[in-house]
C-alpha cells in the first residue's frame, strides 16, 4: 500500500504505473523545477502538460491572482458581469484577428465542446438543418469530452469509447510530406487535390472542419508544410464548410508565433485557446468568434437564438486575471524573440539524435521537436516489459529531469521561457536515454 492508492491517474495503467507515483510526491517549485516531498528536484521537460512558461517562481502573475482572490475569489457571468472578463476580451480580441466574441471555458476540451456546439448552432440559427456532421484532420487531438474525441480520434485512446462519438469524416493528414516543402510542391498540391475532393463531397451535411492550428502533437507530432493551413481555410471557405482551429497547444509562442493562425494567413471562423494562456497558473480557456458567428446569434429573447451552453467557472476573474498578466510578462520580457532564438538552437541539436539508429523522422518547429523510435521498422512501443512511455518517465526522473513521450515518439516541449542551460540539460538527458535505448534493443 502507498499513500497515493486512493488518485486514479490519468491515462495510467494504474497496476502497473503505481510505483513510480508513488515516489515521485511532488510539494513545491521552483525556478523551472519540481520539488517533491524529500526535497530532489527535477526539471520539468514536458512543460507541465505543455502549459508552463514562466516556471514555478512567484511573479507578477501570481501576485495579481493572489490581489485578485483577496478582491472576490470567483464571481460568475451567468446574469451579472465581471470586470476581469471584460478586460481580458478587449486584450484578447486585439491580438486574434479576425474574431469578435470570447467565450470563456475552463479547459481545452471545453473550449472545443463550446466550438463544436457554436458551429451547429450558427447553421440552424440560420435556418439550415441540413449540416449534421463534422469533418476532422486524420490523427488530430482535441481532448477527453464526448465532441472533441470525436473530431479528433486517437484509435488507441479511444476505441474503447467509439460507439459514444458524433458522426465525422476525416480528410487525410500531411503527415508525409517534409513540413518545409511549400504550397508549390507537387506532393502538397496532390494532398489537397484529395482533401478538396472530401470537403465538397461532404459540404453540404458538413458542420465544420475542426483541426489543430500550425501542428499537430499528441496524435503523433505533425508540423504542417508551408502554405497548407491557408489552403484549407480557402477551400473551407469555398464550399461554406466551417473552420475551427485549434490553438490549444500550439498557440501563444510553441512553433514561435503568438497566434499561429496569423502565422499561417489562415482566418478562421472560430478558434480555441488555452495550456499556456494562463502560463499553466490556473484552468481557464477560451474560445473565439468571428463577427460572422456571432451574429446569428443576436437577437431578441422570443428568438431564442442564444448559445445554451456555460460552466460554473466561465469568465473566472482570477483565471482572467492571470491572462492579462501573463500576456503583460510576454511583451515585457520579448518572450516571442526569446522563443525564436531558443528555437534555433533546438532545431540544430535535435539534428544530433540522427546519429542512433532507432532514430527516425527527426522534426521541430518553434519550441516542439520530436522523432521516432523505431526498431527494425518497427515502433518501440515497450521497454524492459513497461510502456516506452513509462520507460521515459523513469528514466528521465532518475536524471533529474522530468520527460515523456508520446509512445514511440519522442517530443521535447519544453516551459517556454526556458534558459538556454535548461533546455541544454532536457537535450542532454534526451541523448543519454535514446543512447540506452539503442543499446537495449539493438
Ligand atoms: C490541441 C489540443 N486541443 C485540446 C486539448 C485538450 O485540452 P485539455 O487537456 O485542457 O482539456 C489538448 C490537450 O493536450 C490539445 O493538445
Amino acid at each position: 500500500m502507498s499513500k497515493t492508492d486512493k488518485v486514479w491517474y490519468p491515462y495510467t495503467q494504474m497496476y502497473n504505473s503505481s510505483s513510480i507515483y508513488s515516489k515521485r510526491v511532488i510539494e513545491s517549485g521552483r525556478d523551472f523545477y519540481y520539488i517533491d516531498e524529500n526535497g530532489q528536484d527535477y526539471l520539468d521537460g514536458v512543460a507541465n502538460m505543455w502549459c508552463n512558461v514562466w516556471g514555478f517562481d512567484e511573479n507578477q502573475i501570481t501576485s495579481a491572482m493572489i490581489e485578485q482572490i483577496r478582491k472576490i475569489p470567483h464571481s460568475t457571468i451567468f446574469g451579472l458581469s465581471n470586470s476581469k472578463s471584460i478586460e481580458l476580451s478587449e486584450k484578447f480580441l486585439k491580438l486574434a484577428k479576425g474574431m469578435d466574441k470570447i467565450f470563456y471555458t475552463d479547459n481545452g476540451s471545453s473550449a472545443i465542446e463550446s466550438a463544436l456546439k457554436m458551429a451547429t448552432q450558427y447553421w440552424s440559427n440560420k435556418g439550415n438543418n441540413t449540416k449534421s456532421i463534422f469533418l476532422s484532420l486524420k490523427s488530430g487531438y482535441h481532448g477527453d469530452t464526448i465532441g472533441a474525441m470525436s473530431v479528433g480520434y486517437v484509435d488507441k485512446y479511444f476505441k474503447k469509447y467509439k460507439k459514444l462519438l458524433l458522426t465525422t469524416r476525416s480528410i487525410p493528414n500531411p503527415c508525409n510530406l517534409k513540413y518545409n516543402d511549400t504550397s508549390e510542391g507537387a506532393d502538397l498540391q496532390e494532398l489537397l487535390d484529395k482533401t478538396e475532393m472530401v470537403i465538397k463531397k461532404n459540404s453540404e451535411k458538413t458542420i465544420a472542419l475542426v483541426m489543430e492550428s500550425g501542428a499537430q502533437i499528441a496524435g503523433g507530432v505533425t508540423i504542417y508544410p508551408k502554405g497548407y493551413q491557408s489552403k484549407i481555410a480557402e477551400i473551407c471557405k469555398k464550399n461554406e464548410v466551417l473552420l475551427i482551429l485549434d490553438e490549444i497547444a500550439t498557440g501563444f509562442g510553441r512553433l514561435g508565433n503568438m497566434i499561429e493562425y496569423i502565422a499561417q494567413e489562415s482566418i478562421p471562423d472560430i478558434a480555441c485557446f488555452g495550456k499556456a494562456i494562463t502560463g499553466g497558473y490556473f484552468p481557464l480557456a477560451i474560445t473565439t468568434a468571428s463577427k460572422k458567428i456571432y451574429q446569428e446569434f443576436e437577437g431578441d429573447w422570443e428568438d431564442q437564438k442564444h448559445l445554451y451552453h456555460g460552466h460554473t467557472y466561465t469568465g473566472h476573474p482570477v483565471g482572467c486575471t492571470a491572462v492579462i498578466e501573463n500576456l503583460r510578462m510576454y511583451k515585457e520580457n520579448r518572450l516571442i524573440d526569446k522563443i525564436r532564438d531558443n528555437s534555433k538552437y533546438l532545431t540544430k541539436r535535435i539534428l544530433e539524435f540522427d546519429k542512433y539508429s532507432v532514430v527516425k523522422n527527426i522534426r521541430a518547429k518553434g519550441l516542439l521537436g520530436a522523432f521516432d523510435l523505431v526498431n527494425k521498422k518497427k515502433s518501440i512501443t515497450s521497454i524492459n516489459g513497461i510502456s516506452t512511455s513509462m520507460y521515459i518517465i523513469k528514466e528521465s526522473l532518475k536524471r533529474g529531469v522530468y520527460l515523456r513521450s508520446l509512445g514511440a515518439t519522442m517530443i521535447l516541449i519544453p516551459p517556454l521561457a526556458i534558459r538556454k542551460e535548461s533546455l541544454e540539460k532536457i537535450i542532454d538527458t534526451q541523448l543519454d536515454i535514446v543512447a540506452n535505448i539503442e543499446k537495449k534493443v539493438i
